[in-house]
């Protein structure tokens, strides 16, 4: 079995990406900047938001993070949207989701400018990355590709079965793994809530991308020998082993299911730090575009 470290390769990444930072300021450019804006105190969202901003630091870039109240009303995050938007210095733009009940995510996600739209979320992206344009991939597809490709795994002619339809993950990953490219060629099940025999089509995957947040629901039994496992879940459960009292768990039973399979992502360590080396990548892509 091996190993898909993301920790390890998000780092080479960062490094390839200083490098072009430090090139890019040669030739008289500027750092490349990402604003982030973080809406209420979800502690999962504050992990991952400031996972973000540190690893902007590292790799040269300028960030602004803008937090709001739990209670502030959707205009107030639009008019914040609007402001960074006409900021001629600011390249990229995030959102860290899921955003309070009583705002509607997709006017969110509509109103920042495609050309900043670094999380690739916008209708527009959604589009052309359907139509095979150059874009901003959304970053957790993006990485999950990466690895597939660094590590070498053949994909082409493979069935990949997705676990979960988010159109963060499941979906757009179904949708590159199932195109005329490397990694890509795959044949593709995407399999969600209401899929009947689900262990019998895992069963069947050489390829499995599990993105559903239910910890350790896929069990070696539901894995085939040899197949390829990506754990994109992310759930904290309570422990009594840890000091903080808690553990974060992947969607794959990983203890058991690692005996049997060729490759693995480690939970945490696997796709996560993947996921914010690509929006690093994607903000580096909007700064050239704009030089
Ligand atoms: N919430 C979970 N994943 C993501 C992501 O990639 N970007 C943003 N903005 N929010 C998320």
């Amino acid at each position: 079995m091996i190993l898909l470290d993301g920790k390890y390769t998000s780092n080479i990444i960062k490094e390839e990406i200083a490098l072009d930072v430090s090139k890019l300021i040669e030739k008289g450019g500027k750092k490349p900047h990402l604003a982030a804006i973080l809406v209420g105190d979800n502690g999962a969202s504050e992990t991952y938001v400031n996972a973000k901003v540190r690893a902007c630091e590292i790799v040269g870039f300028t960030s602004t993070l803008i937090r709001l109240e739990n209670n502030i009303s959707e205009e107030i995050l639009l008019n914040e949207i609007k402001k960074i938007n006409s900021n001629d210095d600011i390249d990229g733009l995030i959102v860290q989701l899921p955003l309070p009940d009583h705002i509607d995510e997709i006017k969110v996600t509509d109103a920042i400018l495609p050309e900043k739209d670094v999380d690739g979320f916008h209708p527009f992206n959604i589009g052309r990355m359907n139509l095979e344009l150059p874009t901003f991939l959304p970053a957790t597809p993006a990485g999950i590709v990466e690895l597939l490709k660094r590590y070498k795994v053949e994909t082409s002619g493979k069935h990949c079965v997705v676990v979960g339809r988010s159109s963060i993950v499941g979906t757009p990953i179904s949708i590159l793994m199932s195109r005329n490219s490397y990694p890509g060629n795959s044949t593709v099940t995407l399999t969600h809530s209401r899929t009947q025999n689900l262990k019998k089509i895992s069963q069947s995957a050489d390829i499995l991308i599990v993105a559903l947040g239910k910890a350790e629901f896929i069990t070696s039994e539901m894995v085939k020998k040899g197949a390829c496992v990506i754990d994109v879940g992310i759930t904290r459960v309570k422990s009594e082993k840890t000091k903080s009292g808690w553990k974060l768990k992947g969607d794959v039973d990983f203890n058991n299911v690692s005996k049997k399979c060729s490759y693995i992502t480690p939970v945490p360590g696997g796709v996560g730090p993947m996921t914010i080396a690509m929006l690093l990548k994607n903000t580096l892509l909007s700064a050239k575009q704009k030089l």
